[in-house]
């Protein structure tokens, strides 16, 4: 592994209360810089004609618009976990370090340990619970954990002090959304067990709520009771003579629908892709999807009328027509479950997907007339709300787009566009 900081944080205690004042070069490492800036040449051989263009600048803005609403001095975590939804974790975290959020939020240890590896001093918290084998690259590598139970607290405990160092800790209080996290009522004795770990530090308390991106009443009233009893934990936490930090609960949904949960940090994820949680927020905010997944036109060919296209031999040919191949298929991302019904743009037409979806590829009917070319661009889903978007692909899938997007995976090249740090400018 060999990781090690020169205390890139100083003080423990101080790092959420300046955050970035420690961070070189906007959150990267001196040394790494390049690594996170990108090698432009491996960017382009590492294009195939389908990639995944990501809007930095979407993305700077949509935390912009976070930040108007949230209350003045709250702090952001920004989630990037499962590679940030899907939009390539360290470039993310650089944008998003350079529009000023303090800290990270990725779900595994080894998610903390790619972006330390490359450079970034951020904070990051660690948001689902290791395993007991992680524990020393979570004090290796300086993670934040989130604690719930004695046995982990000690066990880190030992960690950080066989290693010399003192590991920042957020105890997670399970107020309703049933995962991780201990029960309220065992809030305080856990507060007084991390506090009795000489190399454990309380930097922070938190809960996840599970329905606050719900306008329905009764889920309006499950959200305050969360909160209600989450500020009565961290308020007995306090009357411990126990200081719990930064105290944090709001996911996008909290940050449109409950203003009170944004206490001292608010963790949005969605929101910062450019998605509402909810249709019914839609109207709240205004933000931009970050991600746009493009292919190109490989080949087009005219079939007779009656010919069938693709696996199983499902769709048949209404009249002679031309069928265009382009390069995407489920290994990319792309659900079998969208054909038939997806439509993808060229220009400023709309084509259906005809046909099964392959692994790697698949056909698109361009009808008997077609004016376009080979190598012609091919929009699957855009930034654009008012075209397909991630949304329309989930509605279609009856899902969310954050499934979506977490779906389009490593094989796609992702190109980073519209901030200093992106690889180029807009491919036109
Ligand atoms: C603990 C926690 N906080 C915050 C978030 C962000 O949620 P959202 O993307 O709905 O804002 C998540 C997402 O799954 C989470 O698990």
């Amino acid at each position: 592994m060999g990781y090690r900081t020169a205390g890139y944080r100083g003080k423990l205690t101080e790092f959420f209360g300046a955050p970035c004042v420690r961070l070189q070069e906007n959150g990267l490492r001196r040394n790494t810089a390049s690594s996170c800036t990108g090698n432009i040449k491996a960017v382009e051989y590492r294009m195939r004609a389908t990639r995944a263009i990501i809007h930095l600048e979407n993305l700077q803005y949509n935390i912009a618009q976070i930040r108007k609403i949230i209350p003045a001095g709250t702090k952001m975590c920004i989630p990037v976990k499962a590679d940030a939804y899907g939009h390539g974790a360290l470039k993310t975290a650089v944008a998003a370090i350079r529009a000023g959020v303090s800290c990270l939020a990725v779900a595994t240890v080894q998610e903390g340990i790619e972006l330390r590896e490359a450079g970034i001093v951020a904070p990051i918290l660690s948001l689902s619970l290791p395993i007991p084998e992680e524990i020393p690259a979570i004090v290796e590598f300086e993670l934040t954990p989130l604690v719930v139970d004695e046995e982990f607290i000690g066990d880190l405990g030992a960690e950080a002090h066989r290693m010399r160092k003192t590991v920042p800790v957020h105890l997670k209080i399970d107020t309703g959304m049933g995962r991780i996290g201990c029960w309220p009522d065992e809030a305080i004795p856990l507060a007084k067990r991390i506090a009795k770990e000489k190399n454990l530090l309380l930097e922070g308390v938190a809960t996840h709520l599970s329905v606050a991106d719900s306008t329905k009443p009764e889920d309006i009233a499950f959200t305050r009771t969360q909160l209600e009893l989450f500020k009565t934990a961290c308020t007995a936490i306090r009357e411990e003579g126990i200081d719990p930090g930064i105290v944090h609960a709001a996911n996008s949904g909290a940050v449109l629908l409950h203003p009170d949960a944004c206490f001292d940090m608010v963790r949005p994820g969605i929101l910062v892709y450019g998605y509402p949680p909810d249709d019914c927020l839609a109207e709240r905010i205004d933000i931009r999807p970050v991600m746009e997944l493009e292919t190109q036109l490989v080949a087009i060919k005219k079939v007779r009328a009656g010919s069938t296209v693709s696996y199983g031999r499902i769709w048949h040919a209404p009249e002679d027509t031309w069928i265009g191949t382009i390069p995407v298929g489920y290994a990319d991302g792309l659900n079998r479950k969208l054909s038939p019904g997806l439509l993808v743009r060229i220009g400023d037409q709309e084509f259906p997907i005809v046909g099964r979806i392959c692994m790697d590829q698949c056909m698109i009917d361009l009808g008997p007339d077609p004016w376009v070319q080979r190598w012609d661009r091919v929009t699957i889903f855009g930034p654009s709300p008012a075209r397909t978007s991630a949304k329309t692909v989930a509605d279609m899938l009856e899902t969310i787009p954050y499934e979506v997007t977490c779906a389009i995976n490593k094989r796609v090249p992702r190109v980073y566009v519209g901030d200093e740090y992106a690889d180029r400018k807009p491919l036109k």
